[in-house]
């Protein structure tokens, strides 16, 4: 008996008011869609599939490369009649599991839960108790306590209303119980849809048992507009900085930090300033200090590392004890060694930066290689570009470059060598001399004046 998910993600989302499907609008940095697609995986089905239908071409796209069985839902007319769209593909003698593409947060370990308290043969649902329960299906208990239906809100008398407790619409049961009951719903209701949730008074009138399992409202809170989206941001960065805490990262303010992606880690005793905001895959070992206002995406920065106000970097490896910032941009492809340092208004595109270097302000450094030791003067730049190609610099260990210098790529400038001040440099730079190539400054005396004429 193998385990099917069904996620439905075909509806309009019209409130969200936005170009976007709804389920591709994104939680943490990953689509909806994408997060419960994830929390599935988890649970090692033999296979997910999507119901699909607005904005299908867009889902399609989103979803390339996941393993996922695509099923297109041409109208959408109920929850019920969506999943009834996945049904052929599933052998009767199989689970399904049915999630919700704009409910992003369900985790793997609820999800568990559910199918560990589902009774033999039965129908598993979830469900929670809201604050405000209105717009929910209410779920009807007997006398016994048992569940016997569930009512949806536009449907629902004054007094069902008052229930708290409501659907989550995640349930479980077999395919062939969904293959009995999906084929007999009818749509007179308010709605006039095909209602899912009305499997569970058929299940009932034919003594199968339905088990309810209550979670926290969050982890199913739904998204129908771009306010709860923004809500569900929040509570997901929450919940986020609260693991990274409880692991030994110090946040300067919790509230404003932003993690996008999943693939990141932080290390004990790292320390992560205000307004920080992680992206893609991030390595950050210990002790390493990231200041306030700091961009980092795909980047590994090694310990004790220094990322102070403002910098921006990405694709990037930062090894330890160097410093970066404040004000530095860090493009891909680049490589900062040990102990170096990247100051104030410094560019550093494919290049990479040994130990002991230094950059300290106003520069651009394009595909460069700096050896060991290498001082970059204020304002000196390589001009990689001559706008048909780009051309590398190679600056060796212990060579000394003088402030506002423009380095013409391609271009060696050898080991120890120093470049005077305001230079620009077209040919490659010997070992050991200083290399100048600017105009001598000149002094004259008695310099004649036209009469009238101001200094
Ligand atoms: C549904 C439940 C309700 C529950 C609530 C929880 C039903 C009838 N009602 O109501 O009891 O409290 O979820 O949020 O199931 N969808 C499709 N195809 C369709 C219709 C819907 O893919 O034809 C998808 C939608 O994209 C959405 C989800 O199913 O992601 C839920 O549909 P929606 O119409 O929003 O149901 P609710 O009114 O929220
Ligand atoms: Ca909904």
């Amino acid at each position: 008996m193998a385990l099917h998910v069904i996620i439905l993600a075909a509806g309009q989302g019209s409130r969200m008011n936005s170009e976007l499907p709804k389920v591709l609008h994104q939680v943490g940095g990953i689509p909806m869609l994408e997060r419960v697609i994830l929390s599935a995986q988890e649970l090692a089905p033999q296979a997910i599939h999507v119901v699909y239908g607005n904005g299908a071409e867009l889902v399609k796209q989103a979803l390339a490369n996941y393993k996922v069985n695509l099923v297109h839902q041409k109208q959408q007319r109920g929850t019920g009649h969506a999943v009834k769209q996945a049904l052929p593909s599933i052998s009767s003698e199989d689970d399904v599991l049915i999630l919700y593409g704009d409910v992003p947060l369900i985790g793997a370990q609820s999800l568990q839960h559910l199918l560990d308290c589902t009774p033999h043969q039965g129908v598993g649902l979830m469900v929670t108790e809201p604050k405000d329960p209105s717009g929910f299906g209410r779920i009807i208990r007997n006398m016994m306590g048992n569940i016997e239906a569930i009512i949806e809100h536009h449907d629902a008398t004054d007094e069902q209303r008052q229930i708290r407790e409501v659907n989550t619409g995640i349930m479980v049961t077999s395919a062939a119980n969904l293959k009995k009951w999906l084929p007999k719903l009818k749509n007179k209701n308010a709605q006039g849809e095909y209602y899912l949730t009305d499997i569970i008074s058929y299940a009932v009138q034919q003594g199968v048992s339905v088990g309810g399992v209550m979670v926290r409202p969050h982890e199913v809170q739904g998204v129908n507009d771009l306010w709860q989206l923004a809500k569900i941001e929040r509570y997901y960065q929450k919940y986020v900085a609260k693991k990274l805490a409880y692991a030994g990262v110090t946040l300067l303010d919790w509230r404003s930090l932003q993690v996008r992606g999943n693939d990141y880690q932080i290390s004990k005793q790292v320390t992560l300033g205000s307004q920080v905001i992680l992206e893609g895959r991030v390595r950050i070992a210990k002790h390493a200090k990231i200041g306030p206002n700091v961009y980092l995406k795909d980047v590994d920065i090694g310990e004790h590392a220094e990322i102070q106000m403002g910098s921006i970097i990405e694709g990037a490896s930062i090894a330890k004890h160097a410093i970066i910032g404040p004000y530095a941009r860090i493009r891909p492809q680049t490589k900062i060694a040990e102990h170096a340092k990247i100051g104030n208004f410094v560019e550093v595109k494919n290049s990479s930066i040994k130990k002991h270097s230094k950059a300290s302000h106003l520069s651009y450094i394009g595909d460069t290689e700096i050896g060991m030791r290498v001082n970059i003067g204020a304002g000196a730049i390589t001009c990689n570009y001559d706008g048909i190609k780009k051309s590398k610099t190679r600056i060796e260990n212990d060579a000394f470059i003088g402030s506002n210098v423009a380095l013409i790529a391609p271009l060696k400038i050898a080991r120890k060598a120093t470049i005077g001040a305001g230079s620009v440099i077209s040919e490659d730079a010997p070992a050991n001399q200083l290399t100048l190539a600017r105009a001598r400054q000149v002094s004259l005396k008695n310099p004649k004046r036209k009469k009238g004429e101001k200094p």
